[in-house]
């Protein structure tokens, strides 16, 4: 299976891909990684593993719709199956949705449908809940709505500000987002209006979270 990788800043999720695919858990090539930022620190990830990457920048097109394009064309021209959200701080339009239905999939961090869009992790702190996380979801038209694959759950620690508690759900990203992408790989994903099920998953031994295949 061929992944794309669409991000714009740091990159550690693509990080977490990166490790588990050179660590053979996942069996699939990430083809290419597309920036929309020129100075994400993503790029510098892609060059010492030898991964092809692309800048695509928004400012360097007159509207949202060539933008998408371009995207769209260079996932096309390196045969991309699975597109993964990495942190992409972009949200896409429908007609780039339905080029890849139920094949795009995005890393949020937060328990949605709790704390959408923007410093989810900042958003759980001020409102005091006591348990927060990690989703991996299926990206649909809306923002942080589509059907959901896997969660992690992260407790808030009392008195811990959102700095602690967001590397704190990282962690978890980097587990659940390789996981999902492997289900994928292996064709375990079926995607029935909102519901995702994902064969031969085992739920429920570990307290809150999945059972994770080795990550
Ligand atoms: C992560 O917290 C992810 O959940 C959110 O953006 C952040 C990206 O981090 N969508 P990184 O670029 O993968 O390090």
């Amino acid at each position: 299976m061929n992944i794309g990788v669409l991000v714009s800043g740091r990159g550690s999720n693509l990080q977490a891909l990166i490790d588990n695919i050179e660590k053979g858990n996942i069996e699939a090539n990430i083809s290419v990684v597309i920036s929309d930022n020129p100075k994400a620190k993503a790029i510098e990830r892609c060059m010492k593993h030898n991964i092809k990457h692309r800048v695509v920048e928004r400012k360097n097109f007159k509207n949202k719709l060539d933008f998408e394009k371009e995207i769209l064309k260079i996932l096309k021209e390196n045969g991309v199956d699975l597109v993964v959200l990495a942190g992409f701080m972009k949200i896409l339009s429908g007609s780039f949705i339905s080029n890849y239905r139920n094949r795009i999939i995005n890393i949020h961090p937060s328990l949605l449908p709790a704390f959408k869009g923007l410093e989810a992790q900042k958003q759980a702190v001020d409102y005091g809940v006591k348990f927060a996380g990690c989703t991996v979801h299926i990206v649909d038209e809306s923002v942080d709505g589509g059907p959901i694959i896997i969660q992690a759950v992260v407790p808030v620690v009392q008195g811990e500000d959102e700095g602690k508690l967001s590397e704190r759900i990282l962690s978890y990203e980097h587990r659940i987002l390789p996981q999902a992408v492997k289900w994928f790989t292996e064709g375990r994903i079926k995607v029935e209006g909102r519901k995702v099920t994902v064969k031969n998953a085992r739920y429920g031994t570990i307290p809150f979270n999945p059972d994770l295949e080795g990550f």
